[in-house]
């Protein structure tokens, strides 16, 4: 899919990979599956005297309670907490717009499943411009803690069967206009029960966000495990492992005519990168009709490869576009 072997730099990527380690000789010896991960990053219940609402969970796996959700959720706002118990599954079959929050905590130690309804889904969205992307959860406001030892389930499996063959994109946190978000210890980890691979599947993506952290992470998946996308900064990742994936990708950026796009001041150390196409990954389009702007104050620290095809690439010539073309149509920074 990527091209890779022809490598330009823009002048505007001023990038370190000063501290950047790749190990290919040794043998991997760290967690292997999400259980083993837990025993490097215990789960550890918290409790507070935060006010407590409950709903009812589904009786089956069409048993929608989104709007017991809605309505719990505008319960325990300002102060109060919405528990999702153990055992139970909460499933969601209409989208919700979720932006009015502020001051609230979901506590999910259950499971929330979407519905495999892939039809209602397909013309029941919310819709961005960038990269064609929709989501069905709109998540908005301010103080939202979202925590637990629960699962969140995206029925993929209902996408992979329906879509087998096809190209679609599946990602899992896609941020947009957002300050000051952290993930931390979460396991992300893309199943399909049959031959249906699963597709483009990212663990991270970012847009307009300043301030994002990402640590304690395992993340099995298909496609980038963390990938800031446009206007992304301050962004600290740490203890990262990534199985199967395309890498730590910044970006990426460019890929709108006439737009600015940035990422700048990312640190992003203990890295374990096993069985992927990429390691650490800048990428940034060129030629004609794209768009400019930079990449820029990135550190990768003890980044760790075990069987990565490109441990480290810089690739100025996304996507699809060979050196030649690049060069003749971007004379320099400006055109970039
Ligand atoms: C990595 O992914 C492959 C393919 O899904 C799987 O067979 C292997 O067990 C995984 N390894 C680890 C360490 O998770
Ligand atoms: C968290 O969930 C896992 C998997 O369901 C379970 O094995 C573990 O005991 C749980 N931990 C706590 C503290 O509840
Ligand atoms: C995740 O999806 C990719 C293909 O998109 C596949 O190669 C990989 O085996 C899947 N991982 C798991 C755990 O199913
Ligand atoms: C990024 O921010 C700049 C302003 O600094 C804005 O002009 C541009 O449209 C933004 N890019 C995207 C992709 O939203
Ligand atoms: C570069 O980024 C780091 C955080 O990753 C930040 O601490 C530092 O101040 C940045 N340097 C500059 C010159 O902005
Ligand atoms: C690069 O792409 C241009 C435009 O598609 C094409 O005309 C040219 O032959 C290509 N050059 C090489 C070396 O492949």
């Amino acid at each position: 899919m990527l091209l890779t072997n022809t490598l330009t730099l823009f002048a505007t990527l001023l990038t370190t990979f000063s501290t950047l380690t790749t190990s290919t000789q040794h043998h991997y010896n760290g967690p292997k599956n999400p259980s083993e991960f837990r025993k490097h990053c215990p789960y550890t219940p918290h409790h507070n005297s935060r006010r407590k609402i409950y709903i009812r969970p589904s009786r089956n796996a069409k048993d929608d309670i989104s709007v017991d959700l809605l309505r719990g959720l505008k319960q325990a706002n300002h102060g109060g907490t919405l528990v999702l118990p153990k055992g139970q599954t909460f499933v969601i079959g209409k989208k919700l717009d979720l932006t009015f929050l502020n001051n609230v905590e979901l506590n999910l130690e259950g499971e929330i499943l979407f519905t495999d309804d892939i039809k209602y889904w397909q013309s029941n969205y919310y819709y961005h411009p960038f990269q064609k992307s929709i989501s069905y959860w709109k998540w908005g406001g301010k103080d939202i803690r979202i925590w637990g030892n629960g699962t969140l389930n995206g029925n993929g499996q209902a996408w992979y069967d329906g879509f087998a063959g096809l190209e679609i994109l599946v990602s899992k946190y896609f941020r947009h206009n957002t300050k000051n978000v952290v993930y931390d210890n979460v396991i992300i980890e893309n199943v399909s029960s049959n031959k249906n691979l699963p597709k483009n599947t990212d663990g991270w993506d970012s847009y307009n966000v300043d301030g994002l952290t990402v640590r304690n992470a395992w993340v099995n998946i298909g496609d980038d495990c963390f990938s800031p996308k446009p206007n992304t900064s301050n962004i600290l990742v740490e203890n990262l492992y990534c199985n199967g994936t395309h890498g730590v990708s910044m970006g990426s950026i460019g890929q709108y005519a006439g737009v600015k796009d940035y990422i700048y001041n990312a640190w992003i150390e203990n890295v374990i990168m096993l069985n992927a196409q990429n390691g650490a990954r800048l990428k940034g389009w060129a030629g004609p009709n794209v768009g400019y702007g930079y990449i820029q104050n990135v550190t990768f620290k003890n980044f760790y490869n075990y069987n990565v095809d490109w441990p480290i690439v810089l690739d100025a010539c996304y996507f699809n576009v060979n050196a030649t073309s690049t060069s003749r149509t971007s004379p320099g920074p400006a055109a970039a």
